[in-house]
């Protein structure tokens, strides 16, 4: 299932994407205290007419920060800019974008940690005082030149905070980290797509699929998909617990949401490291895995749901995870600390 999450998109699953994306603020299912705290944001900036200040979400994939930059766009009225960090490889590639933009504008910086250093230094004086640097021509007869920018509000999504540099950090006025959902809220969006996509889903079958959508409203969908593909050719195209739960199976998502490279991963910790500490590089290694994969997609749900510890010297399997896979966890002996 790590297709669910990860990689390229299907121009098909794109277009679903968009059809499910909340458009407004109170669509946008669970994060309440994010979701509040930026509403007081966008208020106060609609009450005084000018732009509010730039904003950072963060976290690991499929939890909704492409949509909020969407939303913050539509609720505030203006244009939505989308670019990313690997898509801007010249400063003069920024500089192009900055210098087009309407009044109010939000420029949309996805991945924004993998923004060149270059790139990185023509964004900080306009995301500071709407100025562009410019240097025009070369050697000695060089110059630079300050130009004007049209207030904008830069939104930036990354999976990964901690590798954002710090002058960029700090240069956002409002950052918030989404956290996996509560089954109750990925049930809320199972009935929400349903209802969108015309997919008949009672109360069981809407709790089973979120059950096991890893906390991810984007796995929440996909699933919910499958398991209609599999109503639809088996049964009458209804979905209930038992349906889903058969489809799941058939799909290889086990009880917790658990896909095959989240018990690849756990499993190479405890049959191959006899349970960690083992590094990251190690273990990608092993799997045959992208290393970042690894840390974005798998390892923070793993540590959500504890079975996975960080330690200095890599990461360790706890009993939980044992007892997961079925496997008795070993005698530890006390540790002193
Ligand atoms: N809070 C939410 N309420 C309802 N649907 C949501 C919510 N968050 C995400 N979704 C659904 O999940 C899909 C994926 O969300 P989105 O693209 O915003 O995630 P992302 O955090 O940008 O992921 P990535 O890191 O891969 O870019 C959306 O198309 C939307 O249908
Ligand atoms: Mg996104």
């Amino acid at each position: 299932m790590t297709e669910l999450l990860a990689g390229e998109q299907a121009p098909e699953e794109r277009d679903f994407e968009v059809a499910l994306r909340p458009r407004r603020l109170d669509d946008f299912v669970g994060q309440d205290a994010t979701k509040m705290q930026l509403g007081v944001v966008l208020d106060a900036a609609k009450k005084r007419g000018g732009t509010p200040d730039h904003l950072l979400f963060s976290g690991p994939p499929g939890l909704g920060k492409t949509s909020l930059a969407h939303i913050v766009a539509q609720e505030l009225d203006v244009n939505l800019r989308p670019t990313s960090g690997p898509a801007l490889v010249r400063a003069g590639d920024l500089a192009a974008i900055l210098t087009n933009l309407e009044p109010g504008d939000v420029l949309f910086i996805d991945e924004i940690h993998r923004l060149s250093t270059q790139v990185e230094e023509v964004l900080y004086p306009a995301m500071e005082d709407f100025k562009l640097d410019i240097v025009i021509g070369k050697g000695p007869s060089a110059r630079s030149i300050r130009l004007d920018v049209q207030p904008f509000t830069l939104v930036g999504a990354t999976t990964r905070t901690g590798l954002l540099t710090g002058p960029l950090r700090d240069r956002f006025g409002f950052s918030a980290r989404l956290d996996y959902y509560s089954t109750e809220e990925l049930t809320a969006v199972v009935r929400r797509s349903a209802a969108l996509l015309l997919i008949e889903v009672n109360d069981e079958g809407a709790v089973e699929i979120a059950r096991r959508s890893r906390g991810t409203p984007r796995v929440a969908n996909r699933l919910l998909r499958r398991v209609r593909d599999f109503a639809e050719v088996r049964g009458s195209g209804r979905v209930d617990e038992a349906t889903a739960r058969e489809a799941l199976e058939v799909f290889q998502v086990d009880d917790l949401g658990l896909d095959k490279l989240d018990l690849a991963l756990l499993r190479a910790v405890i049959e191959s490291y006899g349970g960690g500490p083992v590094g990251i590089g190690t273990l990608a290694a092993a799997l045959h895995e992208e290393r970042d994969t690894l840390e974005d997609v798998s390892e923070p749900y793993l540590l959500q749901l504890g079975f996975l510890q960080r330690t200095q010297r890599g990461r360790k399997a706890t009993d939980l995870a044992y007892r997961h896979l079925g496997v008795t966890p070993p005698v530890r002996e006390a540790t002193l600390l």
